[in-house]
């Protein structure tokens, strides 16, 4: 019988996911279909029931129900849940259970860039939920010094607080890394800002950056933000988000097939939705 997958979210029409993976289904021949649902927030009990009777395979979660979905899961990954947030869900014999494949994806998209992580001096921009998947993610893959700054210092404090991965972090207003930004080997940008329409914002100012430095945007539209428009002018070397969708569907693709897909083919199907070339 035929498989299904799907992903659940409100907005969810201008989802990449359904055509990504359902291409993969097809090029590695699996007998599946992957459907976008849009599931406004008051019905996530009531879909999540019904996605577990009807017996869907797996899905993924996105805004707004990535925490909510936590109490109506049957278990839940260690670090999903000390992030407090599942983007992908499988079903294990009529059992959901829950995993953050966007910190684990972005890991992923640095090493496939070369970065031998655990040496880097990190610098994460914003506290939010991707912060916090992603910050936590680094530590749990071992990088020993991870700052964090943040319009609101408390929330990077918060940040700093939960992680339960032994890392050196000093957080600070976005005004005082601004001061010390040279010192860092890798800076990455989490916040929406600079996200289409607001194209001529940026977080942070900076004339100059450690030689070598490598900065990272979890934004893909547009495909180069004015941060790393400003970042690469100085010499620094740069990826947008595209790479960190493409590796947190790839992980998801191999959590319910147990098949690494190819994240080449993957790339090339998200660039051709999103109309451009990654960077
Ligand atoms: P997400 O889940 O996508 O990370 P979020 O949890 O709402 O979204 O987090 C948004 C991040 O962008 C936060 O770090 C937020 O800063 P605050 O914690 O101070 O709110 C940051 N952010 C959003 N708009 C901002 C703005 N205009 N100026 C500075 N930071 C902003």
């Amino acid at each position: 019988m035929k498989k299904v997958y799907g992903v659940i979210g409100d907005p969810i029409g201008h989802s990449m996911s359904p055509v990504m993976h359902n291409d993969l289904f097809e090029h590695n021949e699996i007998d599946a279909t992957y459907l976008a649902f849009h599931v406004k927030k008051g019905n996530l009990e009531a879909a999540v029931t019904g996605l577990k009777a009807l017996g869907v395979s797996g899905f993924n979660v996105t805004v707004p129900h990535k925490t909510d979905i936590i109490p109506l899961l049957d278990d839940i990954d260690p670090l999903a849940k000390a992030i407090g947030a599942v983007n992908t869900v499988v079903n294990t014999n009529g059992k959901l259970i829950g995993f953050n494949t966007d910190g684990r994806g972005f890991v992923r998209a640095l090493l496939n860039k070369g970065l031998s992580l655990t040496e880097q001096k990190v610098l994460v921009i914003g506290a939010g939920g991707a912060a916090r998947a992603i910050y936590f993610s680094l530590a749990e893959a071992g990088v020993k010094e991870i700052d964090i700054c943040n319009r609101t210092v408390e929330k990077a404090l918060s940040l700093k607080e939960a992680c339960p991965f032994s890392v050196e972090t000093k957080v600070s207003s976005i005004s005082e890394a601004e001061k010390t930004i040279v010192d860092y080997d890798l800076l990455i940008q989490t916040t929406s800002i600079g996200m289409s329409p607001q194209v001529d914002d940026t977080p942070i100012r900076f004339k100059a950056l450690k030689t070598d430095c490598f900065a990272s945007d979890i934004i893909y539209n547009p495909l180069e933000t004015k941060f790393l428009k400003e970042a690469k002018f100085i010499g620094a070397s740069i990826q947008n988000g595209v790479d960190m969708f493409v590796n947190q569907g790839a992980l998801a693709f191999e959590i319910w097939t147990s098949i690494f897909p190819d994240t080449n083919r993957m790339t090339e199907n998200v660039l051709k939705q999103l109309g451009g070339s990654s960077c």
